[in-house]
């Protein structure tokens, strides 16, 4: 249990005891400041007028009543019944000196399985930044719930299937270097490959008589075209698992799960719809009618699974994976990062799948939805020319100016320290800008305030980590020795406060699936680590004082790392 939870729980059976309600809840939260104390327990104020007591009566009583001598060294009734908690410097130094120091946070007690589908771009064309924000921000939501002891499923649940793919064999096949073999070299660039095909699929009707009629045969599985079609997606994979790489993503081979893979369990799906009496006929297609469904103009909004003369869409792929990850894989819980445009697709098939069983009542389905990432001029963002950026352009791009920038800090290093320092400053700098803010909204990518060294920034937690792990080298000191924490002045407990706090913020991760409140927690951290290390002298100080200030900074080190891992960012001893 963390210390909010911990506290929650003891001023709730305070509550009950004192009213004897059993339903009382103390609504425990950080206060906004520390004149208000530590935490600050709301949960008075409602239960007073459920009793028809004064609440700052009843908050006086509760403040006797509460035995947290052992937590705090002070409990307050502030306003109309607000109790404030102090936590003990002693409290925290010895929670802080039995920390488990290779994990920090405790794996939980009930391990859930896990899917979590994430990245999963369309194989058709090349990555490109409308996948950045769902790859990132997913990859961190998996890397932290395998940390807290989840079995965690990665489905990267890739779009290699569908009528696209009958236009670009069939470009693939007609091209002199087709049967030489040498098109993987002209397939490195995919995304100039699929313009040229829909250029000739939309000018040259012969051609889009064909491609069609190679999708026909592509979707009866007839060899030779699975065999061209399996090149193709080969190709376009490596170009995906060659980003996932730089970029840190922890997607790997086993985790492609595609469209296709469901090809076959597509007319189980229909029939299980048609015997659970879900399937009504409408202009010969296939489709749901669900009551809570409907436009704006109030008409009924169908979720088509077949569509009129036979093939399926993307939604009947959707019910066949929810099926397969519930009742396969025995998922407990199934999380999609995906764009929230696609925000009515997921309610929809969440609740055909539910009606029709697919998903039980012990399968929880969550759409983890993100919005669009804009340029700096508020439309979504785009190359000076207006085309898509690709993301291996957005990568180099990203490490070029950091390049510049910590070039300029030390010109003393040699060329291949500084490539390499780049590599990592630009990469973390992509990513955490994205992951530091909340994946609800949109965000506006700009590269000079996600490389600046001031704010909640990559570069900024970076620096903090790598100034940490110097103090040690400097002095020729051990980071790993063991250092007796012993809380004393106003800045060392706030900081302590933050550290052991860490857990909180990791659980509360796994259970939102925010990481933007992860980022906050570790920008604040690194704020406290400055503000302590200006006011506390650390090797100045004398021997027993400065054992525990380099546990402070020990610790410090170790949870900037812990949460900069989870997020997927990787740090630097030096910069
Ligand atoms: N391939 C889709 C796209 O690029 C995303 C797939 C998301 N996952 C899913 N199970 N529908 O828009």
């Amino acid at each position: 249990m963390n210390l909010k939870q911990h506290l929650e729980h003891r001023i709730s059976q305070a509550l009950a005891e004192l009213s004897g309600q059993s339903d009382c809840v103390a609504l425990v939260a950080h206060s906004k400041s520390p004149q208000f104390g530590d935490y600050q327990a709301n949960g008075v104020m409602a239960l007073a007028r459920k009793l028809g007591k004064n609440p700052r009566e009843l908050g006086q009583q509760l403040a006797q009543h509460l035995k947290l001598d052992d937590v705090a060294d002070k409990v307050e009734v502030a306003g109309p019944g607000f109790i404030n908690v102090f936590i003990k410097p002693e409290f925290l130094s010895d929670s802080l000196n039995q920390l488990d120091r290779a994990r920090l946070v405790a794996p939980v007690a009930k391990p859930q399985t896990v899917v979590i589908d994430y990245s999963s771009p369309n194989l058709a064309k090349e990555m490109h930044v409308g996948h950045l924000r769902g790859t990132i921000i997913g990859d961190a939501i998996a890397r932290t719930l395998e940390f807290l002891g989840h079995k965690l499923i990665r489905q990267n649940h890739f779009g290699d299937w569908g009528t696209q793919f009958g236009m670009l064999i069939t470009h693939m096949r007609e091209l002199p270097f087709y049967s030489e073999g040498k098109f993987k070299a002209e397939l490195s660039d995919l995304e100039g490959f699929y313009r040229a095909a829909k250029e000739r699929f939309d000018t040259d009707e012969k051609f889009a008589r064909l491609a069609r009629e190679n999708v026909v045969h592509l979707q009866a599985e007839h060899p030779g075209y699975i065999a061209d079609w399996k090149k193709f997606i080969d190709i376009s994979i490596e170009h995906c698992q060659e980003l996932y790489q730089r970029l840190g993503i922890t997607l790997s081979e086993h985790d492609i799960r595609p469209e296709s893979f469901y090809n076959s369990r597509l007319p189980q799906v229909i029939e299980l719809l048609e015997q659970n009496n879900l399937l009504t006929e409408s202009n010969g297609a296939k489709c749901v009618f669900l009551d809570e469904f409907r436009t704006k103009e109030g008409e009924p909004l169908p979720v088509i699974v077949e569509k009129t003369g036979g093939g399926f869409l993307y939604a009947t792929t959707d019910l066949a994976a929810i099926r397969f990850r519930c009742q396969e894989l025995h998922a407990e819980r199934v999380l999609y990062v995906v764009d929230a445009r696609q925000s009515l697709h997921f309610q929809q098939v969440f609740r055909v799948a539910q009606l029709a069983g697919f998903a039980g009542t012990n399968c929880k389905l969550e759409h983890l939805s993100y919005g669009t990432m804009m340029g700096k001029d508020g439309k979504p963002f785009k190359t000076r020319s207006g085309g898509t950026v690709k993301l291996v352009d957005l990568c180099s791009e990203g490490v070029e100016r950091a390049l510049a920038l910590v070039t300029g800090k030390n010109p003393g290093l040699d060329a291949a320290a500084l490539q390499n320092i780049a590599e990592v400053v630009g990469i973390a700098a992509i990513k955490y800008a994205d992951l530091s803010k909340n994946r609800n909204s949109d965000y506006i990518f700009d590269w000079d305030s996600m490389l600046s060294f001031e704010g909640n920034t990559a570069p900024y937690l970076l620096y903090a980590y790598a100034r940490i792990r110097s103090i040690f080298r400097r002095a020729g000191l051990d980071p790993q020795a063991s250092y007796m924490i012993k809380v004393e002045a106003a800045e060392e407990k706030a900081l302590a406060l933050k550290l052991l706090q860490f857990t909180e913020a990791v659980e509360s991760l796994a259970e939102e699936c925010l990481p933007n409140q992860l980022c906050l927690y570790l920008y604040e951290l690194s704020g406290l680590f400055m503000k302590f290390y200006e006011c506390c002298p650390v090797l100045k100080a004398e021997p027993g004082v400065q054992q525990s200030r380099l546990g402070l900074c020990q610790l410090t080190a170790i949870t900037l790392k812990q949460g900069l891992e989870l997020l997927g960012i990787a740090t630097l001893e030096q910069m």
